[in-house]
């Protein structure tokens, strides 16, 4: 077979005036001028009718309402599990090739055809401007899909097997025996791409619960599925109350595998859920990514213009609602007035808007009250503690969107919750150490916070980055030097961290795809 020759797929700049623009304004303006109805699609068939309906509203402009969708019943899901079940005899035996050929449809159908559509629906829907739009539901979800092609055809290939005379060896690479459940969260559609994607690529079926505040670009891309040739009931889409859909779930012994991405409470719920119950044909393989408390420590030797860039974009692109967004900051005492200065003269220059109206803006809306509510109370918390102070920012408002200016905090308290607690939004706390205490705050760095996901050393000294290396080596499941803690891009560095922060199976790699698949030896005498 000649090799797949896979590369990321370009980011487009989106130059005022351009086409890129152009037709991105009149997606914008499509997805506006009506309510769509969003159905169910269960085995390939869309149901609407008679289901209870929700709304998904604009997060920039709670008064819009962007679709009302169909929220699945019991019977739905029962029906989701049939489907799956028997979609899975025919796709789970056709081979990767002609699966895969789907996939890398989709990715094209997504980078062309539907590339202004998919940016607008996650613009309005998930509150992102064009360039966080762009490297999530296009770039990360296009590499997505094309990458674990190439990684699903590499790890067929390793058959560690060899054969004797009279003997032949074999490895089979089989799909799970029942299907899996796939529970999506809203800040990346990339994200939703690769947990349904993954393992239906592999031959597994597959039930996909996507986040309420995400409907209309996720909606978007199960049409896009099915147009790239998705056969009926490999992935069913069924959003729903999140209780009721997963307790039909857990119910059924076909529950072969969880593929999560969320909070750490909903997924340690479900976890517990699972391993009370014994009625399983087979173990389920649980596969999450969930909370996050990333650092960016900074050595008196790092670049102070450079460190303080990737902060202010580590910490407040797309608001602070990426799970690997930097939200505790360490800065040493000889240049944190300078550096904390330089960051909020670039803070003082970002204002809170809808970016769908402008589209390069920086800063858009939080996702939904709720979380507006979590991020203001915190706020109000810094305000009357005495070992807080807001040094930018501060200022909220949800009369129209739910809009949170850029916030910094100081503790002067190395254990303040601040330092543990994620609040996932547009909240930065920071400690300044002792400039001789290096070795002592890597310490309390790895002991401060129960998470693991992303952090970030900053320094020109290689013996410091060295220490902090080996000192952080369970602290993040992707630890950047001298770059920020978001932005992994798939082909280039797997995502996924440990501790509390998830199962660090590593989305974009070949070990997550290992966990869909159950491998069968043979051995044949002649
Ligand atoms: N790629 C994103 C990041 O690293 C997460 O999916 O920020």
């Amino acid at each position: 077979q000649a090799p797949l020759h896979i590369t990321n797929e370009p980011i487009k700049s989106f130059a005022s005036g351009s086409q890129d623009v152009i037709n991105l304004q009149k997606s914008l303006a499509k997805y506006q001028s009506k309510v769509l109805e969003v159905p169910l699609i269960i085995n390939g068939e869309r149901i609407y009718q008679g289901r209870s309906v929700r709304d998904q509203v604009n997060p920039s402009n709670h008064s819009q309402v962007l679709c009302k969708f169909a929220q699945a019943t019991k019977e739905d899901v029962d029906n989701s599990i049939k489907a799956a079940m028997s979609a899975k005899a025919k796709w789970g035996k056709m081979s990767l090739d002609e699966r895969a050929a789907i996939f890398l449809k989709a990715a094209d159908l997504i980078s062309t055809k539907y590339r202004y559509d998919f940016l607008a629906t996650t613009m309005l829907g998930q509150g992102k401007n064009v360039y966080q739009a762009e490297i999530d539901s296009i770039g990360e979800l296009a590499d997505f899909f094309r990458f674990n092609v190439k990684y699903a055809f590499e790890m067929y290939k390793q058959q560690p097997v060899e054969s004797s005379p009279g003997c032949w060896n074999r490895t089979e690479y089989r799909p799970l025996e029942g299907f899996v459940y796939a529970v999506s969260p809203f800040n990346f559609t990339a994200i939703a791409g690769n947990l349904f994607g993954a393992p239906a690529l592999l031959g597994n079926t597959v039930l996909w619960k996507p986040s309420a505040t995400a409907i209309l670009s996720n909606y978007l891309l199960m049409e896009i599925m099915i147009e790239a040739g998705l056969p009926a009931g490999v992935v069913n889409f069924i959003p729903g109350n999140p209780v009721q859909v997963t307790e039909c779930i857990l119910n059924d012994e076909n529950f072969a595998g969880l593929h999560f991405t969320g909070s750490t409470k909903v997924f340690k719920d479900l976890c517990k859920e699972i391993y009370s119950k014994d009625h399983f044909r087979e173990y389920p393989r649980i596969v999450g990514e969930t909370g996050g408390k990333n650092f960016h420590l900074v050595h008196e030797s790092a670049s102070l213009e450079h460190t303080v860039l990737s902060t202010l974009r580590g910490a407040f692109e797309y608001q602070g609602q990426k799970c690997s967004a930097t939200s505790r900051l360490y800065i040493p005492e000889r240049i944190s007035t300078e550096f904390i200065e330089l960051l909020k003269q670039n803070l003082e220059t970002i204002k809170t808007e809808n970016c769908s109206d402008n589209i390069r803006g920086f800063m858009g809306p939080v996702i939904h009250e709720q979380s507006f509510k979590k991020v203001t109370s915190a706020i109000e918390e810094a305000k009357n503690d005495p070992e807080l102070e807001i040094v930018a920012g501060g200022s909220y408002d949800s009369s129209k969107g739910f809009f949170i200016e850029p916030t910094v905090v100081k503790t002067t308290n190395p254990n303040h919750k601040f330092l543990s607690q994620e609040f996932f939004g547009p909240l930065l706390t920071y400690y300044v150490y002792p400039t001789n205490e290096f070795e002592k705050v890597c310490e309390l760095i790895d002991k401060t916070s129960a998470y693991g996901l992303t952090g970030s050393i900053f320094a020109q000294d290689r013996d410091a980055i060295i220490y902090a290396s080996e000192k952080l080596k369970y602290s993040a499941g992707n630890f950047y030097i001298n770059d920020k803690s978001t932005g992994a891009v798939v082909g280039q560095q797997s995502f996924g961290g440990s501790r509390q922060s998830g199962t660090c199976d590593k989305a974009g790699s070949s070990s997550l795809l290992g966990r869909f698949v159950s491998v069968r030896s043979i051995k044949e005498n002649f």
